[in-house]
């Protein structure tokens, strides 16, 4: 397939970019931001004639994209004012998923966030592991603007039934030079309980990106992208008594098992997460 990636040049796009080249798939970088290049096409998605224009056609580069992969974002809270995080996400989105309608681009996979879940927790979750059957809980203007995208993917899959839209929830992105970080979290078992001491290899999240191109259906769907394991050394039962007593606890929690479950990703898309802190040198 010829792919377009949105973010291209981010923590996660970058990752996703290399592992769609590596299995084979042609990419058109789409970002604001980065370096001349190969496949890259430096574009401001808030405005929707550079959008559909760079969809559609770019000299000496494409003639138009069998697939589009959505990753452009300011990518948490607090890093802009909200409204700038509201105006510029809200504003991509809807123009990549208008532009991708206007000119027949059938699949469509894209990155929400874990944030929907009810992250930071400072209202428990209503239990653990969470998974996406509770209905969501945006807390901050970055996670209202990924539940607002999620809620017009539902609308527009319902304009256009032919259209397939996947929204992965991924957890909190991580690269393995991240990971010499990870012993120091144990000292403090409030200090990841944000999201529930969870993460993700973007290696993986590039494998969940994949995964959802070959085999999502059309409609949307969305799904929690997790590492399988959490970022703690001390066990969950530990953890989840300490931080949060009375969550109910559904099921065998595991030692380290991730307290987001990535079930229904595993059943539907046959995501399988093959990356964990604990394996890097
Ligand atoms: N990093 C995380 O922990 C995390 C967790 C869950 C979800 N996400 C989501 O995953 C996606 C990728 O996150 P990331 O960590 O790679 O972020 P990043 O900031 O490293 O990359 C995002 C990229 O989007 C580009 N961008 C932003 N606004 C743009 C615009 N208007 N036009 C063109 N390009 C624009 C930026 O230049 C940047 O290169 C985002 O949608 C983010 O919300 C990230």
């Amino acid at each position: 397939m010829r792919i377009a990636v949105t973010g291209s040049s981010g923590k996660l796009g970058t990752v996703v970019v290399r592992e769609l080249r590596a299995a084979g798939h042609e990419v058109i970088g789409l970002d604001v931001a980065g370096t001349r290049g190969f496949g890259f096409v430096q574009t401001d998605l808030t405005d929707y004639g550079q959008v559909i224009d760079a969809l559609t056609s770019v000299q000496d580069r494409h003639d138009g994209v069998d697939a589009l992969v959505h990753l452009a974002a300011i990518p948490a809270p607090g890093i802009r004012p909200d409204v700038a995080v509201f105006h510029n996400n809200i504003a991509a989105t809807f123009n990549v998923f208008w532009a991708a309608v206007r000119l027949g681009i059938t699949k469509i996979v894209y990155a929400s966030s874990e944030t929907v879940q009810g992250l930071p927790f400072d209202v428990p979750p209503p239990y653990v592991p969470v998974d996406e059957a509770y209905p969501a809980r945006p807390e901050s203007v970055y996670s209202l603007v990924k539940h607002l995208e999620e809620t017009m993917a539902v609308e527009l899959v319902r304009w256009h039934p032919d259209t397939s839209i996947t929204a992965l929830r991924f957890s909190n992105v991580m690269v393995p030079g991240d990971y010499a970080e990870f012993p120091d979290f144990d000292a403090d078992a409030r200090r990841r309980k944000w999201n529930l001491w969870s993460y993700i290899d973007a290696r993986d999240g590039a494998q969940a990106v994949l995964r959802a191109l070959q085999s999502a259906p059309a409609g949307f769907d969305h799904f929690l992208i997790a590492a399988a394991d959490t970022v703690m050394s001390r066990p969950n039962a530990e953890l989840v008594a300490e931080v949060f007593p009375g969550v109910e606890v559904r099921g065998d929690l595991g030692v380290h098992d991730s307290l987001f479950s990535t079930e229904k990703a595993r059943r539907l898309l046959g995501y399988a997460p093959q990356h964990s802190w604990r394996d890097e040198d």
